[in-house]
């Protein structure tokens, strides 16, 4: 089984693939200890926790998963994050049209909401809209660019009260600064996801705020599992993820976008060495979940090491070592690490 259909509720990139079985084992369920977010990294729990717990039931009080949110929830901001969260819920059927209310200024984006059936469409958060949102929601997602959060936050303070769960996806923005913008007992999360989330196939962490409950925390990970893959972290690597994942779509696109144009270089039209490269990409991280049961697996998540894969694929003198021997002399590996590392600094500094 992959991980990731293990890790993930409802939907995740790997099983949208046809190499991933529709059948998933028990797995051992323990109740959550009080630190849960510590206890969690490492796994998307609650899928892990609800397929667990719905397979292995052998009696009516059997904790019973939890696949769709009741709670309406209202989105500050809806740009190219806002919009595949609110898409990629309704698109996994966590929420519906109906449940969501969306604070955006920009009028197409408006009328773009208003196609996708949101009924409740208010205008700029800073200028009333904040007061709508806190109004019809009780989990409010803050949406915007970290730039434009002091004020955001500014406006909504006055109207979240302890029945709110705010929910920042801003690169940067610090639980305490969250905190104490908004009031100290207010219940916050921090949250990276990424844009792949539109098509349930992201890659999600979060760091729960000190007023966080259970439930709160279920709520969380329900959403972000919902969309692909999630994970609990400690708030400090929360820059580091903004870095990897957060930001690591762009750098994919540019790789498939190289790749096909080496493609093209080499001979094949542009549509095949695009379609090509992109499903090579989806395919070797699909490999890395586990393409042989994780036998080769030392990973506490189940993962095969891509080095052992990339192994597999070069043949000696081969074609494959080739081409790997011009990526390494170009200095690939150290750009990756660079670039991941420089995103998690300005990630850092945008926070300060
Ligand atoms: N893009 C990503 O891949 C990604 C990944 C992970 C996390 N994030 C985080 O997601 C957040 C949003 O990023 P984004 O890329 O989605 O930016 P974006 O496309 O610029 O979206 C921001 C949205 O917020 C709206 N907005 C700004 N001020 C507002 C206000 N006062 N009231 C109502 N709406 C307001 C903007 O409206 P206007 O268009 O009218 O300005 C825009 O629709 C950022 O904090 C970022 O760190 C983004």
């Amino acid at each position: 089984m992959h991980l990731a259909c293990r890790v993930s509720r409802m939907a995740c990139c790997l099983r949208a693939g046809s190499l991933c079985p529709t059948t998933t084992p028990a797995q051992p369920w323990r109740p959550a200890p009080a630190n849960r977010a510590s206890h969690w990294a490492g796994t998307c729990s609650s899928a892990a926790r609800g397929v667990a717990a719905a397979a292995s039931a052998s009696s009516e009080d059997a904790p019973k998963p939890l696949t769709f949110v009741p709670e309406r929830i209202g989105f500050i901001g809806a740009g190219q994050m806002g919009e595949a969260l609110i898409r990629g819920f309704l698109r996994s059927k966590v929420s519906s049209p109906g449940r969501i209310c969306v604070s955006v200024r920009d009028v197409e984006r408006q009328d773009a909401l208003e196609r996708i059936g949101i009924g409740s469409i208010f205008g700029d958060a800073t200028d009333g809209g904040s007061k709508d949102v806190a109004q019809f929601s009780s989990v409010i997602l803050l949406c915007t660019k970290p730039q434009a959060m002091t004020e955001v936050l500014q406006s909504l303070a006055p109207h979240v009260t302890s029945e709110h769960l705010v929910i920042s996806v801003a690169a940067g923005i610090t639980l305490q600064t969250l905190e104490s913008a908004l009031g100290e007992g207010v219940r916050v999360v921090r949250v990276m996801p990424n844009t792949p989330a539109l098509v349930q196939c992201g890659a999600s962490a979060y760091a729960l705020g000190k007023n966080v409950t259970a439930r709160d925390a279920d709520i969380v990970d329900l959403l972000l599992s919902s969309v692909g893959f999630c994970i609990a972290v400690e708030e400090k690597q929360l820059d580091a993820v903004t870095g990897l994942s957060g930001s690591g779509p762009a750098y994919v696109y540019l790789m498939i976008e190289a790749m096909a144009d080496g493609g093209v270089m080499a001979g094949l039209p542009r549509e095949t060495a695009l379609a090509l490269a992109a499903k090579t990409v989806a395919g070797a991280a699909q490999m890395v979940f586990g393409d042989d049961g994780g036998s080769n697996s030392s990973s506490a998540l189940g993962m095969v090491h891509p080095g052992v894969l990339k192994d597999r694929v070069a043949s000696p003198a081969g074609t494959t070592i080739a081409g790997l021997a011009e990526l390494e002399s170009s200095g690939v590996r150290g750009a990756f690490i660079r670039a991941v590392s420089r995103a998690a600094q300005r990630a850092k500094e945008i926070g300060s």
